[in-house]
């Protein structure tokens, strides 16, 4: 029996123009949404997955100040890029758009509208920070401070990415514009605030104490902190000069905020892809039935969470996510990927090195989906992955099996005069695996989907191994007949149950098993229900290679390009910060720093970058919380004799009181290390603080 189908609506975060996609993204956001997309067509479901470029914001206008072009130019370029390496790398959204189309306009300016009309937005004038030798107010981005929460000292005003809270501007501490390292004056500025206050009962109702303890972990865990903080009334508009103008009397020169049109843009992308098909959009958003997932990374998580739901749930006529499957982060090769420091493997670059193997990628990608924790992807992982893995067991399998088959009986699929009882064994555990696979799915874990494709795989290898029909052939004519059958039968369950995943190689191997000859393809239900999935006097085609080999040197490439960046990085980092301001020697003396010893350290509980130390000054024994914890693991640090400011006043640091400070000094990439001027690592103009 059919289930009558379900409507989804999948979105994936709009990627920021300001760049092209990499692989971080991709194992984030853009490869299991895909997978799940895939996987609920497959399921007969009416899908709508729909994404689009993120062209607002400031990082573009950033991005565009470097290059001396404008942001038109800058999303233009990227939107080109992205768009089009989505789009040869198998992810199949129903509809890309961007948010610079005239609909997104129109759709975001109504949304604004209508929630101003119908009185839900509080107007304040607030004081902002202004640069008064910049001559303009300051977004968000382009303030950095101290985090209030963690402690990190780089914090965007917006948003702190150590920790992933986001906070207001004016909540930093030691506020400093990126633009010309003043400290910001405040100054009066108008705007419109949603009052998140308002909605918070509604929200605990809904996340807290509604059905959402289902969603991941890291999800709901990050919805309950947030709530239990307390929300405040946030600001959806900006003064710039870049984005979608606030539609209302009195707001010149302001723009919605970035946060506020971008998610928008899921609405939109929605309407341009209906509108274009003659469908009506409507249910996709409205329709109590249907199931609204948004795949995000954890940086996005509030957003998706707690800001758009109260817009939408202020609007009244939308529905709201049945899940948000947000993920950690993936590293490259030990090191945070970074946009800016080059420190990535970029989509677009990687379809031009590694031709036709899309399916490479999006399985060591899913192999390593940062699910649960961050997660490293290596170039030496990503070879034996492929080596084997996908050519030693998928591969392999499927190789032997049409190569036998050609061999044998002129690739038409044998009559088995009777099965065994371990082909009847194979067969039913077969049987199994779609609901195996879906039930991981349907619980967004997709590395353990792929585990378990992987493992009809091994099933199949297994089979043949234990069965030999090599030897077989020689001996017994009619028992090779029932092996090669069943391994058919296997081939083609690998042909469906692959192609979420998998989709290149599932198209190969159907052309391989000549589907388009078959009288009717099976579905994924059919290889749980279905005795026969190929039928006997089918014939198939002729062996290709599903994979082959990725030689050393192939990765070698890789690395070297990678140490290329890091050389560059290093260059660029060694043109160091301009001088600051002249001091008096008073002003320097004022500083007391002292020899000191590390006694103890440990890590500060739930951050990421902090140590509380113990020091021994020589006047006493402190302690001193430190922000090295990302460089340096506590046992490495005790016992290390160190430069310490003592005479620094005392300040609270996640409820602790740090009394001093610990001089460190950064190698090129970044990395912090203990106040050495003879350490060769160590470049000149390398800042000390
Ligand atoms: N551009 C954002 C980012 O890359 C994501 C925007 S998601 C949307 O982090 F919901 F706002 F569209
Ligand atoms: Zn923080």
């Amino acid at each position: 029996m059919q289930n009558s189908p379900k409507r989804f609506t999948i979105t994936a975060a709009l990627p920021y123009t300001n760049g092209p996609v990499h692989i971080g993204h991709l194992a984030g956001v853009y490869v299991p949404a895909d997978i799940y997309s895939r996987f609920q067509r497959l399921q007969g479901n009416d899908v709508a997955f729909v994404c689009g470029s993120d062209e607002h914001g400031v990082p573009i206008t950033i991005k565009a100040k470097k290059e001396g072009i404008t942001p038109q130019q800058v999303v233009d370029k990227y939107h080109a890029i992205i768009k089009e390496s989505f789009q040869e790398f198998g992810i199949t959204f129903d509809n890309y758009s961007r948010t610079s189309e005239k609909i997104h306009h129109d759709t975001a300016s109504n949304f604004f509208k209508k929630l101003y009309d119908d009185g839900k937005f509080i107007e304040q004038t607030t004081e902002q920070f202004y640069d008064q030798e910049a001559n303009q107010f300051l977004a968000d981005r382009f303030i950095i401070g101290t985090c209030p929460k963690c402690g990190f000292v780089e914090s965007y005003g917006d948003q702190c990415e150590s920790c992933g809270t986001s906070h207001n501007a004016t909540d930093l501490i030691n506020p400093k514009s990126s633009i010309t390292g003043n400290t910001p004056a405040l100054k009066e500025t108008k705007h419109w605030f949603l009052p998140l206050d308002q909605y918070e009962s509604w929200l605990k109702e809904w996340i807290v104490k509604g059905h959402k303890k289902d969603w991941k972990s890291n999800v709901y865990g990050q919805c309950k902190s947030w709530i239990d903080d307390g929300l405040r009334p946030r600001a959806v508009t900006r003064d710039l000069d870049w984005g979608i103008p606030v539609p209302i009397e009195g707001a010149d020169n302001k723009v919605l905020y970035v946060w506020f049109d971008a998610p928008i843009g899921y609405i939109s992308a929605t309407k341009e892809w209906a509108e274009n098909i003659g469908k009506d959009w409507e249910p996709y958003w409205k329709d109590e039935d249907t199931k609204m997932l948004h795949f995000i990374g954890k940086d996005n998580i509030v957003f998706h969470c707690i800001i758009f739901p109260s817009m939408l749930k202020a609007e009244g006529s939308f529905i709201l996510p049945e899940n948000v499957p947000a993920n950690e982060f993936l590293n490259l090769e030990g090191n945070k990927i970074s946009t800016s420091k080059n420190w990535a493997v970029w989509l677009h670059e990687y379809l031009l090195d590694f031709p036709n193997q899309q399916d490479v990628l999006r399985y060591v990608l899913t192999a390593n989906a940062p699910e649960t924790k961050d997660n490293d992807f290596t170039w030496a992982d990503f070879q034996a992955r492929n080596n084997n893995e996908l050519v030693a067991i998928f591969g392999n399998f499927i190789n032997r099996v049409v190569v036998l088959t050609n061999k044998y009986y002129n690739g038409i699929v044998p009559k088995p005069p009777s099965l065994s009882e371990v082909d009847l064994k194979i067969l039913s555990e077969l049987k199994a695996y779609p609901n195996v696979i879906e039930s991981s799915l349907e619980r967004y874990r997709f590395r353990e989907a792929q585990a378990e494709l992987m493992n009809v795989a091994r099933l199949g290898n297994k089979y043949l191994a234990d069965e030999e029909p090599w030897k077989k052939i020689k001996t017994d004519e009619e028992r090779t007949k029932a092996i090669m059958y069943v391994s058919i039968q296997i081939a083609e369950a690998l042909a469906i149950l692959s192609e979420p995943f998998l989709p290149f190689t599932s198209t190969k191997l159907k052309t391989m098993l000549c589907h388009s000859e078959l009288n009717s393809e099976s579905t994924w239900k059919d290889v749980s229900t279905k005795d026969v999935l190929i039928p006997s006097s089918h014939r198939i085609g002729k062996g290709e290679l599903l994979f082959s080999k990725i030689e050393d040197k192939k990765v070698q490439q890789q690395l070297d390009k990678l140490e290329a960046t890091k050389k560059e990085n290093t260059v660029i980092n060694k043109n160091p910060e301009p001088q600051k301001q002249t001091i008096q020697f008073d002003d320097f003396s004022k500083l007391d720093m002292r020899v000191g010893t590390i006694l103890e350290a440990k890590k500060m509980a739930k951050t990421k970058k902090l140590l509380i130390l113990k020091v021994d000054t020589g006047i006493d024994v402190r302690t001193i919380v430190s922000g090295i914890a990302e460089s340096f693991s506590p046992e490495e640090v005790v016992g290390k004799k160190v430069t310490v400011l003592v005479n620094l006043a005392p300040r609270a640091l996640r409820g602790v009181d740090s009394e001093g400070m610990i001089l460190m000094t950064e190698t090129p990439d970044g990395k912090l290390v203990f106040l050495n001027p003879d350490d060769e690592k160590v470049y000149n103009g390398a800042p000390i603080s």
